[in-house]
């Protein structure tokens, strides 16, 4: 196998986060509204997934899109009719918070032109990505960590081993029909190679309990893959059968990340991590508290 040495590691510069599915799931709000503009407390779970990436050091990040998809552009844009009104009232606090979010990073768009699965929307961001290491985050998973961010432990990761690095955890079997699963050979604390990959097998067909939870850094070398991959799981380009083929030939790893994942895309994972993300602010979390346990005990 052809094993990525130190000297052809590059750092992982750049990210792509595919955000053109319709989010089926979370009708009727999507039904004229993106999914990713859903507010976690007051602010859009994009948001999180882009906080993460700049923080994780990310300089340059792809939205792969749809015609739908308008406002998660402009939400990274200037507003300057907003900026005068806020200037003349004094509210500078937000102010700065709205200028905050579009100076972050330098943010592009590609359209995905006709809906053929995640490995599709990845490889719309071929000529973005060109020939580097590249992360990606899904906009439904959203992960906590006040510590070292989700993406920055697959980067350290990529850093030491070179290769791809799949974001790992292991789910509930009965839940590992949602995912990519995982089988490979356990390495270190959290770290896996990874031998085979499987798109939302049955519990009973999966060879294990590891999914991938929405965070990836990948090899450029993934895009002959793309290129070459034929519909799968749910007639849909999977990027899971790519990344299969591509371990095939590359050294590959999983990592499980520490990290509390949430999965918004789901009306039960959104209502958790609205509840949790409330708890942590310091502007909320006493009179939310107080309101929780009344409700609670009643
Ligand atoms: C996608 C991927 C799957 C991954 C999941 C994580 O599925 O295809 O491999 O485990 O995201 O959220 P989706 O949830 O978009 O159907």
């Amino acid at each position: 196998m052809s094993k990525i040495t130190s000297d052809k590691i590059k750092p992982v510069r750049k990210a792509v986060i595919p955000v053109a599915g319709w989010g089926t799931r979370f009708l009727p709000a999507t039904k004229a509204m993106p999914k990713e503009m859903l507010p976690i407390v007051d602010t859009p779970t994009i948001q999180y997934i882009v906080e993460e990436a700049v923080s994780s050091g990310i300089e340059q990040i792809c939205l792969v899109t749809s015609h739908t998809k308008k406002a998660i552009e402009d939400h990274f844009d200037r507003t300057l009719e907003l900026e005068a009104l806020l200037e003349a009232g004094g509210k500078t606090e937000y102010l700065k918070q709205i200028r905050d979010i579009a100076d972050m990073v330098e943010i592009v768009s590609v359209r995905q032109k006709v809906a053929k699965g995640l490995g599709h929307a990845v490889l719309c961001a071929k000529s973005f990505v060109g020939d580097e290491p590249f992360a990606v985050l899904l906009g439904d998973d959203v992960v906590y960590n006040d510590g070292t961010p989700c993406l920055k432990q697959l980067i350290d990761v990529y850093n030491d081993k070179g290769g791809t690095v799949l974001g790992v955890q292991t789910v509930a079997h009965e839940n590992i029909c949602k995912y990519g699963c995982v089988d490979g050979d356990k390495i270190g604390d959290r770290l896996y190679t990874v031998h085979d990959m499987i798109e939302k097998p049955k519990p009973e067909d999966a060879p294990t309990d590891v999914g991938v939870l929405g965070r990836y850094v990948i090899t450029p070398e993934i895009f002959e893959k793309l290129e070459n991959t034929t519909p799968g799981a749910g007639g849909e380009i999977q990027l899971t059968d790519a990344l299969k083929a591509l371990a095939a030939e590359q050294d590959m790893y999983a990592y499980d990340f520490v990290g509390r994942r949430y999965d918004v895309g789901d009306r039960l994972g959104f209502l958790e991590a609205t509840v949790e993300y409330a708890l942590r602010r310091d502007d909320l979390k006493d009179d939310f508290k107080a309101y929780l346990k009344n409700i609670l005990t009643k």
